[in-house]
């Protein structure tokens, strides 16, 4: 199992405000003013917190924050000219600094806490990768998806006797949406009689969930063949049954005259 304290996901929050909109009166056109700001993340310390300030005129960035670089940046003549202005102000660039503090941490502490606390269940799904035949193993699939928290065991049960050989797991991989999935595939040699299950243990569960497989019924396809067989054979018996009729009657036939 994955250390649990490893975040390999960015964390990204995203706060938008529109902070003008000026519709003429009888058009639909407008003009948008807007400012994004961007809390971005990788540790749980929050230590290497990023903020981004970015301010839109309609479709255009005018001016951009970036806490890294400490400075206002802009891109149109207005844009260039305000940004000097504000780089001057040194106390409005302090408290925009200082927002990683006051706004990005706090924030983020809020978000975490409410995701930690949270526990979805797994939807396991049960599937059959090859259904084998007598030459080559059944190979059957053990999915979870949308998981919350990480941690997870995922195993296999024969009869109810835990299976630790011919299973090929993933780890817990993350779907980039806070949430998980996990993937088991297990290879087994078909038995008539024999139950093959696989157990779900969760934070979400209180107890391991124990979902039993059920092949899928044998192709028709191979029902078909061996129909036709017999078929087949019972013509061929049912013609030689006849031609012996058929000579015998025409032996009986002939000797009487
Ligand atoms: C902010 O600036 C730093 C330093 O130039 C850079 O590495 C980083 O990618 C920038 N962040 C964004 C989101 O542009
Ligand atoms: C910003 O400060 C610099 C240096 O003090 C000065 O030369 C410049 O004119 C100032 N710009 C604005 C727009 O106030």
């Amino acid at each position: 199992m994955r250390e649990r304290g490893k975040m390999t996901l960015l964390k990204l929050l995203n706060f938008q405000h529109i902070l003008m909109l000026s519709v003429f009166t009888g058009a639909a056109n407008g003009y948008y003013f807007q400012t994004w700001t961007q809390c971005i993340y990788s540790t749980h310390d929050l230590s290497d917190m990023e903020l981004i300030e970015g301010f839109y005129f309609n479709k255009y960035p005018v001016i951009k924050f970036n806490s890294t670089v400490g400075m206002f940046e802009g891109f149109s003549d207005l844009g260039v000219k305000t940004a000097e202005l504000w780089n001057n102000d040194t106390a409005f660039l302090q408290q925009t600094k200082a927002k990683v503090d006051t706004y990005c941490k706090p924030n983020s502490q809020v978000f975490e806490a409410a995701i930690h606390s949270k526990k979805e269940r797994p939807k396991v799904k049960l599937s059959s990768v090859m259904p084998g035949d007598s030459t080559h193993p059944a190979l059957v699939k053990c999915s979870a998806y949308d998981f919350y928290p990480q941690p997870i065991k995922v195993y296999w049960l024969k009869d109810g006797v835990e299976v630790t050989s011919d299973v090929t797991s993933t780890e817990e991989l993350p779907n980039g949406d806070w949430y998980y999935q996990i993937h088991t595939v297990l290879e087994y040699t078909p038995k008539s009689a024999e139950k093959i299950s696989c157990v779900v243990e969760h934070a979400s569960f209180t107890r391991p969930m124990i979902y039993d497989w059920t092949p899928p019924p044998a192709p028709e396809f191979e029902w078909d063949i061996q129909l036709l067989f017999t078929i087949e054979s019972a013509a061929l018996l049912l013609g030689v049954i006849i031609a012996a009729t058929g000579y015998i009657y025409y032996k009986i036939k002939t000797s009487g005259l």
